[in-house]
């Protein structure tokens, strides 16, 4: 090249110059949707001020908190530092477009606040994606909890081929290994050099510094009365009563978030699944290949996802069961659910009041709660006083826009379900065979 003629260099340069502004263009197109990485860098300094990561964070028991710590992954600066660069950094994926933080986004919630989300070569996957905050605290991850650890989940996505599409964790070592600074950074973390198990290890200590347990409801509970205001107080009294939300949705000191980390079908997913041919299906595919990969590849790139916690049990009482969510900074995560369906917490006050949608695996604790309008109001209220402080802004900015969607579109409201004037049988809920349309399993 040194030795070419001056104009073919000349050449050369402009096409470099041409070539470098595409790749600028197309990267900036290619955020899926996401702030850019430096913008929401200082947007996390700004939210986590410098502390003693060795430490448990304000608020949190400490004993629960070492709980969840694996024994040879405690936490260290070193490590903290590491897992944030790799959460950050798009060269973990297939095509250089997408890190973690492209769908757990600092400014969108930690989420991608998509109904379902967008990996490499824009393909969508089956679920929405769950917020990464306070997931220090939950003892499976996933929604149907087919990881046992932070450190197994970070591996997944990774080598999803619809998420971040590496093959393998040797493609995903080779990604970075070369690169001085992350050497530095793995010998600092854990004395070795840049390697699968450990970007998983790094990644999980990052997000157990995602704490974000301080809202106004929080300072309610520990008895500053007027910390919410009184419709959200009696959003509190029926989510522990006639609304029968605590029954599920647990908050006590040991488990902060309102999960109770139990599987349950709801009904989500019987609105458009036949749950009978999918799991004769689930089980064809699951002889061929049980393992976790197949699991994760299955649940987020066919129809076989609806039906959740059986895909990792093979529990005909697990049918279309999922994970009990967690309710913190729910007004800045939207759409919920796991097929990002509903777009307000109306929509899903609308679900639960008449009864979930009948299938023959709904959960016991699912039945019509016959509220008013005037109390699906009080526990939206109440939800949206769950929002930690530093998002106060964004949470009044969603829930004004929540509100107006609501004044006009309630898509999952039934009033005679709810007020148990018709009963639900499963046929009015599903679409006849022939418009469901469903995917062959891999
Ligand atoms: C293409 C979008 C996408 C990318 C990239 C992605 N995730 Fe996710 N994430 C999701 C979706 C969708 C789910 C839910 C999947 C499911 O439950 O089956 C999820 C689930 C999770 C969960 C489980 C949360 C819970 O409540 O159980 C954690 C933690 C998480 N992701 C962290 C990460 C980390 C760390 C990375 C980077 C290594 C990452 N994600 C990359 C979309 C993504
Ligand atoms: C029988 C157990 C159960 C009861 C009772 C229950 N929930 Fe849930 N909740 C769940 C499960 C399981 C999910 C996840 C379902 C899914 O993703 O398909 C969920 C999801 C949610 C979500 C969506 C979260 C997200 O990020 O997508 C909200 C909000 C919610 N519940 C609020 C409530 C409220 C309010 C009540 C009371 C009116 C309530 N739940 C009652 C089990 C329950």
């Amino acid at each position: 090249m040194r030795r070419a003629k001056p104009s073919r260099t000349t050449g050369l340069t402009a096409m470099g110059v041409l070539l470098a502004l595409w790749a600028t263009t197309a990267t900036a197109q290619n955020l899926h949707g996401a702030l850019p990485t430096d913008q929401q860098l200082s947007r996390i300094d700004q939210l986590l001020p410098q502390r003693d990561v060795t430490q448990p964070p304000e608020g949190v028991d400490p004993v629960m908190f070492a709980r969840f710590i694996p024994p040879d992954n405690q936490m260290t600066p070193a490590r903290v530092a590491l897992g944030k660069k790799l959460y950050f950094d798009t060269r973990l994926s297939a095509d250089g477009t997408v890190a973690c933080a492209t769908c757990h986004d600092v400014s969108r919630g930690f989420t991608d606040q998509r109904p379902v989300s967008e990996g490499i070569r824009d393909q969508l996957g089956r679920r929405n994606a769950p917020t990464t905050m306070n997931t220090f605290v939950l003892q499976t991850l996933f929604l149907d909890g087919r990881a046992p650890s932070l450190e197994e989940q970070a591996k997944l996505p990774i080598i999803n081929p619809i998420e971040m599409g590496q093959p393998d964790g040797k493609a995903v070592t080779a990604a970075i290994a070369n690169d001085p600074d992350y050497q530095k950074h793995f010998l600092d973390a854990y004395g070795r050099q840049p390697n699968y198990e450990d970007v998983g290890r790094a990644i999980a200590s990052f997000e157990r510094t995602l704490v974000f347990l301080g809202s106004p409801f929080d300072r309610f509970l520990a008895g500053q009365q007027d910390a919410i205001s009184p419709q959200a107080q009696e959003g509190w009294v029926l989510f522990n009563g006639k609304a029968r939300c605590m029954s599920c949705h647990q908050l006590n000191p040991s488990n902060p978030i309102g999960s109770d980390n139990r599987f349950h079908n709801i009904g989500v997913a019987a609105r458009h699944q036949d749950f009978e041919g999918l799991a004769t299906k689930a089980l064809a595919a699951l002889r061929q290949n049980d393992g976790l990969k197949a699991i994760d590849e299955l649940a987020l790139s066919s129809d076989l996802s609806e039906l959740g916690r059986f895909m990792v049990t093979k529990n005909r009482s697990d049918i279309g069961g999922f994970r009990t969510s967690q309710l913190r900074n729910i007004g800045v995560t939207a759409p919920y659910m796991h097929d990002g369906s509903m777009q307000t917490l109306w929509d899903v006050m609308d679900h639960y009041n008449k009864g979930g949608e009948a299938n023959p695996y709904l959960d016991g604790g699912i039945e019509p709660l016959a509220l008013s309008e005037d109390e699906i109001n009080a526990v939206v209220a109440l939800m949206f006083s769950m929002t930690d402080q530093r998002f106060a802004d964004q949470n009044q900015a969603m829930f004004d826009k929540q509100r107006t969607t609501a004044e006009t579109q309630r898509p999952f409201r039934d009033t005679a379900l709810a007020m148990r004037q018709v009963l639900p049988f499963e046929q009015r809920v599903k679409e006849p065979p022939q418009r469901r349309g469903l995917d062959q399993p891999k």
